[in-house]
């Protein structure tokens, strides 16, 4: 049995953080352990945005409140997800929102 995910940042230096399963992902990444930024923490201002590079098939699907968003940070974007809504299930490969990166 796993008693820890691996939360692994591709394009990043920072090391794989290691998160109990079932926890909100914004419990255990801040800006000394990752490159994703928080603001709200509560799936409002939009700041997690994060494509799931791998992984995203064994969490659970964003609610409609969390699409509304992506809809309006991540438009287009495939596997964005807002890292503050994240229950961690499984290992996870993140690239952190970047909007030179996603503008084109
Ligand atoms: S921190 Fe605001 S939506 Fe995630």
């Amino acid at each position: 049995m796993t008693t820890r995910h691996s939360v692994t940042f591709s394009d990043d230096d920072h090391p794989a953080v290691q998160v109990p399963p079932g926890k909100v992902l914004s419990e255990d990444l801040d800006v000394k352990n990752s490159p994703v930024l928080f603001g709200c923490r509560t799936g409002i201002c939009g700041t997690c945005v994060v494509e799931v590079v791998e992984g995203g098939d064994k969490l659970t699907p964003p609610d409609e409140d969390e699409q509304e968003i992506l809809e309006l940070y991540a438009d287009g974007v495939q596997n964005a997800r807002l890292a503050c809504q994240i229950d961690v299930q499984a290992d996870l490969v993140l690239r952190a929102h970047c909007e030179d990166r996603w503008d084109g």
